[in-house]
Formats: C-alpha cells, sequence, structure tokens
C-alpha cells in the first residue's frame, strides 16, 4: 500500500521507497501539511501526530479559540496565519502566496476551502489535454474541498511513484453552482516546511547559455524564479530544488520540484515570520483570468515532488528515472537515435538539392544515418524575413519538392528529417497576407515582431487545423523520419484572460495529433536552442535540442545544468565545425564527439568540407556512440566534481542499472602544472565488484575507484578529453 489513512481517518501518508509525503486534517476542516521528508514507518503513533497541525496547542485552532458562538464568530486570524496550508487561499488570514484566487459577480472574494471527502483510485488518471507523468506504481489519493459560500470544489490529486521517490499532484477546480466565476490563479503546488537551514537551486540562463545552477540561502521573504514569455524560457527553468544548507552531491535532504508545463509558470519560496518555508509553484498569474462556467472545470497541470537523502544527485537520478520511464511517450524514449546530420550550421539558408546530396553522400560515407534538412526550404525563404507558414516547397532551391530529394537522400543510404516552425508566420507571408487577424495581438495596437515574425494563436481550433492540414501534407508528401519542431521567439501583446494557457494547451494539441497520426515520427522539440526545455514537452518529444551554443566547452557546463533534471537521453547533442561559429573557440574533433555524446548525438556540420582525418574520426565517434549510447540512455548519472566546484575540467559518470558497467567522461577546460594529485573519485559503483579500466588496462575494485580515487592520464591539454570505460570482471 502506498497510501495509508490513519484509524482516526485525519491523516494521509503517502509513501514511496525511500519518502513519505503527510497530510491531514484539522478540526474535521482544514487541510494541512504535515511532513514530506525522509520514509516514516508508523506504528499507533500515526493517529498521535496532532502535533504536526498544531491541534494539541491551546488557543491553536479556531474553534478553541470561539469568541462567540457559531463557526463565523472563531477568532480565526492567528490559526490562518500559521497553519501548514496544503492548499493555500487568501482572504481569512492567510497572507503568504496563494493557489487560488476566484471571482464571483461581486469580485475577488476571501476564500474558505473546507474538507469534503477523499478517494483511493488504483489507477493514475490523465489530465485531459495536458501533458503527465504516466504508469503511476503507487495509488492516487484524490481529496476534495468545498468553498463555503461559493460553488466552488477543489480536486487535488497525488499520485505516488514509489520506486522514483516521486508525487506527482495536480489540482482541478469545479464550478458546481449556477454563476459564472473567474479564476485569476491557480498554482498546483504548495509546501510547508518547517523552520531550518535551506539553499534553493535554480536553473538560470540566456540564449545560448540556458540553464545554470544557481544556489543560494533561502532567507527572509519572497525569492521567486519566473517566466512571463510564454514558453518556459531560456531565462528560468521551471524548475527548483530546496536542499539543506549542507546538502551535496551525495549528502542531505534534497527536494525536486518541477512542473510539467510549457508555458508562464511561478516558482517561488517563502519565508515566514517562524521561519518556516511556503514554496509554490504552478501558472504564473500573469494576464491569468479563467471563466469557470456552471458545470465546467479547470484543471492545473501537474507538478513532479522528487525526495532524496542522498543529497543533489540523488535528487537528479529521481527525476531521470521517472522522467525516462513514466513521461516519455514516445517510443523512441530507450532507443538508439539515429545518427544524425543537421546542415543549419553547415549550410544556414543557403542549401539545395544538389547540397544536401552531396552531404548525404559524405556523411552515409562517415556512418552517418539521417539528414536533416533545417530552415529555408519553403516559401521563397533566403533569410529570416520571409515564408513561415507558407509551407509549401521552394521548388527554386528543392526541384522535384520534397519527393526527389528524399529519394536521392535514401539512395544514399540515409533517412531524412525536416524542420518545422508551425506557431509563427512571418508577415511575408501569404498565410498572413490571407489571415493577417490569426496572429496573437491586441485590438488597437501594433503588435510586436521578434526575429521578423508573429506568433500565430494557436488558442484557435481554425488556425490550429490549418496549420496540421499544412504540415501532415508536407509529412505525408515524402519519407519522413524526423521533424525539428523549433519555435523562435517569446509571446507579447498578450491579452488578459485565457489566452496564454489555451496557446499552451493548442501547442500541445497539435503535437499530440502529430505523434498520434505519425506514430513512427521521431520529434525533437526545439525553441532558439533550449528555450523551452522542460517536462511538458518531454510528454510529446524525446529529445530537445539543447542550445543554439554547440562550442563542446560552453555545452559542458550547459549539458551538465541541463541534466539536473532532464535525463541525458533528452539532450539534442551535435558535433560542430570549428572556430566555432558562435564563440570563434577551436577545440579537438575528438573532444567535440565526446561531449555529443552524452547527449542524442549528431553532426552540425558540412562533412563535405571537413578535413579528411575528421572525416575519418566520424567513423570512430558513431562507433563510440553505438559502443555506449544505451549506457548514457539508460544508466544512472553522476556528476563529479568539475569547474563549477573549482576544479579545471569538466566530469560525470554514468553507471549502468547493475553496476556492471560505467563511463567516465573527463574534458579539460583550462590547462594548469603541478597536478600530481588531481584524483576523479568515481560514484555509484558496486565496491567489492573489480572493473577493468579499459585505458590503461587495469583492474581496481569499485571501492578503491571511489574512495582512493584515479588520475586521468592523457588529457592534459586544455580542451582535451578522455572517456574511460569499466566493466565489471566477471
Ligand atoms: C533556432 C534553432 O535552435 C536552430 O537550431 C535552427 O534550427 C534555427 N532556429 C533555424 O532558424
Amino acid at each position: 500500500m502506498s497510501v495509508s489513512i490513519s484509524r482516526n481517518k485525519k491523516y494521509f501518508k503517502l509513501d514511496t521507497k525511500n519518502s513519505t509525503y503527510m497530510l491531514g486534517i484539522a478540526d474535521n476542516r482544514f487541510l494541512g501539511h504535515m511532513y514530506y521528508g525522509k520514509r516514516l514507518y508508523l506504528d499507533s503513533d500515526f493517529d498521535r501526530l496532532d502535533y504536526l497541525l498544531g491541534e494539541e496547542r491551546e488557543g491553536y485552532l479556531p474553534s478553541k479559540n470561539s469568541c462567540g458562538e457559531g463557526l463565523e464568530n472563531r477568532d480565526k486570524i492567528t490559526f490562518e496565519d500559521t497553519f501548514p496550508w496544503e492548499f493555500s487561499v487568501p482572504g481569512y488570514g492567510d497572507f503568504g502566496e496563494h493557489c487560488l484566487e476566484a471571482a464571483s459577480g461581486d469580485g475577488k472574494e476571501a476564500l474558505e476551502f473546507i474538507y469534503e471527502d477523499f478517494e483511493l483510485l488504483s489507477e493514475k488518471p490523465e489530465l485531459p489535454g495536458l501533458p503527465a507523468t504516466f504508469r503511476a506504481d503507487g495509488e492516487t489519493l484524490v481529496i476534495r474541498l468545498r468553498e463555503v459560500k461559493l460553488s466552488l470544489t477543489v480536486k487535488l490529486m497525488y499520485s505516488v511513484f514509489e520506486k522514483e521517490d516521486a508525487i506527482a499532484k495536480s489540482v482541478t477546480v469545479y464550478n458546481d453552482g449556477e454563476e459564472e466565476y473567474t479564476l485569476s490563479r491557480v498554482l498546483t503546488s504548495c509546501l510547508e516546511f518547517p523552520e531550518g537551514q535551506y539553499d534553493l537551486i535554480t536553473l538560470h540562463g540566456a540564449w545560448g547559455r540556458e540553464r545554470e545552477p544557481y544556489r543560494r540561502s533561502i532567507g527572509q521573504g519572497k525569492q521567486s524564479i519566473s517566466s512571463i514569455r510564454g514558453v518556459s524560457s531560456h531565462q528560468e527553468n521551471p524548475f527548483m530544488a530546496i536542499v539543506d544548507r549542507n546538502a551535496t552531491e551525495e549528502t542531505g535532504s534534497a527536494y525536486g520540484i518541477s512542473f510539467v508545463y510549457s508555458g508562464n509558470f511561478l516558482a517561488q519560496t517563502e519565508m515566514n515570520q517562524f521561519g518556516g518555508i511556503r514554496a509554490v509553484m504552478g501558472i504564473h498569474p500573469y494576464q491569468f483570468a479563467w471563466k469557470l462556467m456552471p458545470g465546467e472545470s479547470f484543471t492545473a497541470p501537474e507538478v513532479v515532488h522528487v525526495f532524496s537523502s542522498e543529497g543533489i544527485g540523488g535528487m537528479t537520478r529521481c527525476f531521470h528515472d521517472l522522467y525516462r520511464e513514466h513521461l516519455i511517450r514516445s517510443p523512441y524514449w530507450n532507443q538508439r537515435r539515429p545518427v544524425l546530420i543537421n546542415n543549419w550550421e553547415a549550410t544556414y539558408f543557403n542549401f539545395d538539392t544538389e547540397k544536401l546530396w552531396q552531404i548525404a553522400e559524405k556523411a552515409a560515407e562517415c556512418g552517418i544515418e539521417m539528414l536533416v534538412m533545417d530552415d529555408g526550404w519553403f516559401g521563397y525563404r533566403e533569410d529570416d524575413s520571409t515564408s513561415l507558414g507558407d509551407w509549401s516547397v521552394n521548388e527554386k532551391k528543392l526541384p522535384g519538392g520534397l519527393k526527389r530529394l528524399v529519394e536521392g537522400i535514401k539512395e544514399r543510404g540515409l533517412k531524412f528529417g525536416i524542420w518545422l516552425e508551425p506557431e509563427m508566420v512571418s508577415p511575408d507571408s501569404d498565410l498572413y497576407r490571407e489571415h493577417s487577424d490569426w496572429i496573437i495581438g491586441q485590438r488597437g495596437r501594433s503588435t510586436s515582431l521578434g526575429r521578423n515574425q508573429y506568433v500565430l494563436d494557436f488558442s484557435r481550433k481554425e488556425v490550429r487545423d490549418e496549420i496540421y492540414r499544412r504540415i501532415a501534407g508536407v509529412l505525408k508528401s515524402a519519407d519522413i523520419s524526423y521533424v525539428k519542431w523549433d519555435m523562435n521567439r517569446s509571446l507579447t501583446n498578450v491579452p488578459e484572460g485565457e489566452k496564454y494557457h489555451r496557446y499552451v494547451l493548442g501547442v500541445y494539441d497539435l503535437q499530440n495529433r502529430l505523434v498520434t497520426d505519425f506514430p513512427d515520427l521521431l520529434l525533437e522539440n526545439c525553441s532558439s536552442g533550449g528555450g523551452r526545455y522542460d517536462a511538458g514537452m518531454l510528454y510529446y518529444s524525446p529529445q530537445i535540442w539543447c542550445s543554439d551554443d554547440t562550442d563542446a566547452i560552453e555545452r559542458l557546463s550547459i549539458q551538465r545544468g541541463t541534466a539536473m533534471v532532464y535525463p541525458l537521453s533528452t539532450m539534442g547533442a551535435h558535433v560542430s565545425d570549428c572556430p566555432n561559429h558562435g564563440t570563434k573557440r577551436t577545440t579537438p574533433f575528438e573532444t567535440r564527439g565526446q561531449v555529443a555524446l552524452a547527449g542524442t548525438f549528431g553532426y552540425e556540420l558540412d562533412v563535405t568540407q571537413i578535413a579528411g582525418e575528421e572525416q575519418q574520426a566520424i567513423h570512430d565517434q558513431v562507433e563510440c556512440y553505438y559502443k555506449y549510447n544505451d549506457l548514457i540512455r539508460s544508466g544512472d548519472y553522476y556528476r563529479l566534481p568539475s569547474a563549477a566546484e573549482g576544479k579545471t575540467y569538466d566530469c560525470y559518470m554514468v553507471v549502468s542499472k547493475d553496476k556492471t558497467e560505467a563511463l567516465i567522461s573527463f574534458v579539460r577546460i583550462t590547462t594548469h602544472l603541478s597536478r600530481w594529485n588531481e584524483r576523479i573519485y568515481c560514484r555509484g559503483l558496486d565496491e567489492k565488484t573489480v572493473y577493468l579500466l579499459e585505458d590503461r588496462n587495469t583492474e581496481l575494485t569499485g571501492s578503491v575507484l571511489m574512495n582512493v580515487g584515479i588520475d586521468v592520464m592523457g588529457a592534459e591539454d586544455e580542451y582535451y578529453g578522455k572517456l574511460i570505460h569499466l566493466v565489471a570482471k566477471k
């Protein structure tokens, strides 16, 4: 049983393998958060946990602090102000951040939600129209709360993933009355932490510099990250970790909170007057005003909570396991992806059928398996100023259309993939000339352009239907195995109301149609690099382009930050040419290959123009990919001390689930003298197993590798790297 209920039916205990989440009812009415952390084994004490909800404190509950007859006369402010709310609402004395705000015809109201009942489900229900984790191995607890005056019911749903130490939570608000309401905020997650010393870890960045981890103390007041760009964003990622002040990669408590959503979000910690923390996460209330008509309901997207008492690394591995097996629906989630070559950095907009065939021919000789044609193949697009929305082939570049091009690619032994940006329209396009009212904007105002393009209003079905008709037509016109779905600007000029969220639902709807109608299609999401790298997108695509920064050295930290939450199997990573087009840095070809091995692996260069040795080296890299990808894709990921910890290198390792194989990746970032004491301490191995280190043909036990450590020979020079493969001796 993953959910147990106390004999007095007041307390609910949700157990994963190593964690416990508890909530309970105080005074028969108020739903409070009792505990979240290391697994609890309770006996008769289950019924005696009143103190967690303050029930034993004299004067604490309003019922014991009465200043008159009847509920309405009870002195409630102190109670409201100090109670650990599981779902916080405004108006009666909870002055912290709230989960819900609702207005009736009388305007915004003070809210009071009273516990109504609970239900236990053996299967986790889907969330209509939303991405969500699935196949929970534990039960789902449903708690219903009812508003005392308005006809609103809230359903909180908690699903237990025992093996992955995760609890997924969603919230649905129902209008069971005759009146219409407007919801101006519905946050999903609300965690209350007792007084303590905590740090907050979040992921920050910019275009080309995504997801750098940032750790700081949680102090007084509110600390938040958010996006109001309509996408989850390059700047802040919908994830936060709350960890013990002393937590390390391997020790201490780490709570990971991740939003399964791809639009505006708010994630916030708030220290209260007693030093406790409230952490909330959900759709950002900015411009959010959702009309709830009689009989309707609104479901807020899911938040996944993960707990590890084995530090930040333990938290990361829980997310990787959960997202690989319980979020990514694509059949490719556990398959080696084809080694691809993408022509973006090879040609940008300047290509034609002949050029792509030349690339394909050489790529096939090198062992590459798929050619992806990037931006610039449609309408009359020669740069980024035209034709988005006109999803028909530019016959000037590709005479004979896609059919001829793809047949030629296939004759050369490669599969074919294509780039699309379905959410956008160029002002200079036939689509815009026909339907200029299809863009997101506000009447009477000019609409901002971003990269010379407008955002199509995907909240409107007729817009989605037409775009889908066009892109499905493209996909049916030739043998296309892969789509890179790009999205290159933020949403602006979005009116208050339902637009932001309905837009995201529209994107989900279209991606869902795509993968349903083309079940073998390998879909990669992308948003100017990694501007929409979130758990929501992973429900539709097993991989996401990590960043437009393809410099191997920069990629080390981008990929390391990304892997804080998201599995290596999801990270789009390619070898590009040097000097790197963005940073102008030159790195060894081998190192570029090694860095790309951490992800889905491919090339982003003109293979016909690189040196013969590099073409030759592609064979070796593809071989490495074949040799290591099963391990990298499905193993346990360990961050080893690296540049962020003051080292002159980047290092991580992946250990197979059965601990019989491991791979260490080491890349020197800056070189220095006198490094005789430099040691790598392995992690995650079996102490007693003897491992063969293939690079030096030495055998060492797991305990030596983890406690004594090893040195890394052959990666002394700047930007040189080394892979060390460990295989357990039989
Ligand atoms: C942004 C993507 O991240 C790039 O990889 C490339 O596809 C360009 N868009 C094309 O416009």
